[in-house]
């Protein structure tokens, strides 16, 4: 029987589901060292794993590992380079969690625009005297320009939302998406300068590359309004987190909501700090839900790439399809 590793604690169905096709070693406790990872690795066919670093030194101490099976859509925990020079496959979970994301990345951003964060820490630390007419006042998001960095599949998703809070949507991607989606999401193509300068909201969508590496820093924070807010739902690195803590603390944009960080869990302790700021541990995708069907997404993929299943051969989110049937290197 094939072995595999499932690196994370998933739902005990889901297990049960691998366990019928392969000899399963679950780690159900802390996150795994690199240095335990590659030891669990050594005899395994296979691998389910959650943002968990796979590069060139633990495919090599792997040698019959074929397939890396990332239970979340971003896989920048994957050095795909060293999964192509192996012969490795590594897959996805895309789409499964589009609209839970979406929905998140709302509502972090009203959280933000609406300090309800800020105000609700405030309420709980016994500060609520007397209501006043000038508290906690926020930015307005229905009327307002919305800007999406990033306009994937999961930025579409938050663009359709618009419509409802009768928003401009204006956006920037790598390569402009076709006329039919811009028309369906009354979405305007602008250069990058061009949405920090004119959305009262910036959200971030877009996969963290090395290109991708501090898109926001100081001098973007700097292009945007002083009532605009800043919401990540990416990944952590995709801001620059020392000069958003400058940024918010000096007034240079109004509020921002993160649900990643640089080094996470690790945060920059200076965020703790400044209260125009909403914190969420990395849960877009957390609803029931949707991390059911991630893991059962991440399971068909390493059932169907081991060569099991109704798709067997035929995974449903290869990231680099290239390698699949070559004999591992
Ligand atoms: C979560 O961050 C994901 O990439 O799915």
């Amino acid at each position: 029987m094939q072995k595999i590793l499932v690196a994370r604690p998933i739902f005990p169905d889901v297990i049960e589901r691998l366990k019928q096709y392969f000899d399963v070693d679950w780690n159900q406790g802390e996150v795994l060292s690199a240095q335990e990872l590659t030891r669990r690795l050594a005899d395994k066919d296979g691998a389910l794993t959650a943002g968990d670093p796979v590069g060139p030194a633990v495919l090599a101490a792997a040698p019959r590992l074929r397939v890396v099976s990332n239970m979340a859509v971003g896989y920048n925990n994957f050095d795909m380079a060293a999964f192509n020079a192996a012969n490795v496959l590594g897959t996805n979970t895309p789409d499964v969690l589009n609209e839970s994301t979406a929905d998140f990345g709302w509502a972090l951003m009203m959280a933000a625009a609406r300090r309800i964060a800020e105000s609700e820490h405030w309420l709980r630390a016994g500060q609520w005297r007397k209501w006043t007419y000038d508290g906690f006042l926020g930015t307005d998001l229905y009327g307002s320009t919305l800007g999406v960095l990033g306009m994937g599949r999961i930025g579409q998703a938050l663009a359709r939302r618009a419509k409802g809070f009768n928003m401009q949507v204006i956006y920037h991607n790598r390569s402009r998406v076709a006329p039919e989606i811009e028309a369906e999401l009354n979405a305007q193509y602008v250069s990058k300068q061009d949405l920090l300068r004119r959305a009262d909201h910036v959200v971030l969508v877009l996969p963290y590359t090395k290109e991708n590496h501090h898109t926001i820093g100081a001098a973007e924070l700097a292009q945007m309004k002083p009532t605009a807010t800043l919401t990540n739902i990416a990944r952590g690195g995709i801001v620059d987190d020392a000069a958003l803590v400058e940024a918010l603390r000096t007034g240079k944009i109004a509020a921002a909501g993160l649900d990643v960080f640089e080094g996470e869990p690790n945060l920059n302790p200076a965020l703790l700090t400044v209260p125009n700021v909403v914190l969420t541990p990395h849960i877009a995708s957390a609803t029931e839900a949707t991390r059911r069907a991630m893991a059962n997404l991440a399971a068909d993929n390493l059932i169907a790439a081991l060569g099991k299943g109704p798709r067997a051969g035929r995974p449903p989110n290869p990231i680099n399809p290239e390698v699949i049937g070559k004999a591992r290197s």
